[in-house]
């Protein structure tokens, strides 16, 4: 088994060799020993819109998660070739939406309001879930776009279905004045409201959140505050509603690394978003007092899958000519994903 420098040593030498044929795009979110060998970072909008631009390299090799790398083939040209060093990095959040689930709340949705509702989708969701947004008039948002598409949104239809995250689709909602009793959640499991949908019903909510957002909790906020009158609280929309109401400031991972970059010297700061993103801004600010809005363990176990073993063993086998873990997208379903995504790119 080789050692980490041995594998980082590998890692270079390998990046060296092949060049500009490869296109190395990291989330935010990835661990500290892959992102290092990224040639661009960003959070989920920036990576779609870097993928549809890099048009030279003929390997792009997806450091984020699946929804991600199938976006980026998506966008990209058919002779490119997206792969994910681990195929089991995928989303929790995206996994809470298929296809059968949503054409049954589509039914059952056009019974209720008729032709009255747009979807939209998260751009954490298959690529499945996103060409039928795209069919259906459609977008896809990120955290750093959600008001505007939102807003958007309204400018096509009455009624706006958000999937698959509940929290960021209540916490836009709010944000642009809808009231919370004009929202009802849509229960994929079991086919169902859950509360009542009425004809002042404005947003249906698909009941799916995020297992690394939803672990901070309003208490851990109080804890917080109560152990530091001083500390501000940040947090990214994907929190449940409680918390982002506790906070001081909301916003996406693009977002929170703007306010850390620019918080003054010596204040005090509790995140509350993915871990190894926190810990990289602690590094970067040392100057500041940065703890994790939960103190228990908060990453992303499917973005930490890319790990160093799996990340040198795709370039390996680039070098070597036999290429593993493509993510290929279907082109019927990529037709109508390319809509959503592209309603999107042209009002970010
Ligand atoms: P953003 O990169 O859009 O902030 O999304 C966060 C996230 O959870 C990515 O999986
Ligand atoms: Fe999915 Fe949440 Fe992980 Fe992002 S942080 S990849 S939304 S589970």
């Amino acid at each position: 088994k080789k050692s980490d420098e041995e594998l980082t040593n590998e890692g270079w030498r390998l990046r060296r060799e092949l060049g500009a044929q490869v296109y190395i795009p990291g989330h935010h979110y990835q661990r500290d020993e892959v992102i290092r060998f990224a040639d661009d970072r960003g959070d989920s909008l920036r990576l779609a819109q870097l993928s549809a631009q890099k048009k030279e390299a003929e390997y792009i090799v997806f450091c984020g998660v699946h929804f991600m790398a199938e976006t980026a083939d998506i966008l990209t040209d058919d002779r490119q070739k997206v792969i994910l060093p681990d195929q089991r990095a995928g989303c929790a959040m995206a996994d809470m939406a298929n296809i059968y689930q949503l054409e049954r709340a589509w039914k059952k949705l056009q019974d209720t309001f008729g032709d009255t509702i747009i979807p939209m989708t998260y751009i954490n969701s298959t690529a499945e879930i996103k060409a039928f947004c795209g069919r259906h008039g459609g977008a896809t948002v990120t955290s750093s776009n959600a008001d505007k598409m939102m807003q958007w949104a309204f400018s096509q239809k009455e009624r706006i279905l958000f999937l698959p995250d509940q929290h960021l689709g209540r916490n836009t909602g709010v944000k642009l004045g809808v009231p919370l009793e004009e929202m009802v959640v849509w229960n994929p499991v079991q086919d169902r409201f859950e509360g009542e949908a009425t004809n002042r019903t404005r947003v249906i909510l698909w009941k799916g959140f995020c297992t690394v957002h939803e672990k901070f909790t309003a208490k851990n906020v109080a804890a917080c505050r109560k152990a530091d009158p001083e500390v501000r609280v940040l947090v990214h929309p994907e929190c449940d509603y409680e918390v982002v109401r506790q906070a001081d400031y909301v916003g996406s991972t693009k977002y929170i690394i703007e306010m850390i970059n620019q918080a003054p010297e010596g204040s005090h700061w509790a995140i509350g978003t993915e871990m190894n993103l926190v810990n990289r801004l602690k590094h970067d600010r040392p100057d500041l007092d940065i703890r994790l809005l939960n103190p228990v363990m908060c990453s992303c176990l499917t973005m930490n899958r890319i790990d160093l073993p799996h990340f040198v063993w795709s370039l390996t086998r680039i070098a070597d000519g036999e290429p593993e873990n493509i993510i290929k997208v279907p082109k019927t379903v990529a037709n109508g994903a390319v809509l959503a995504l592209k309603r999107m790119l042209e009002q970010s």
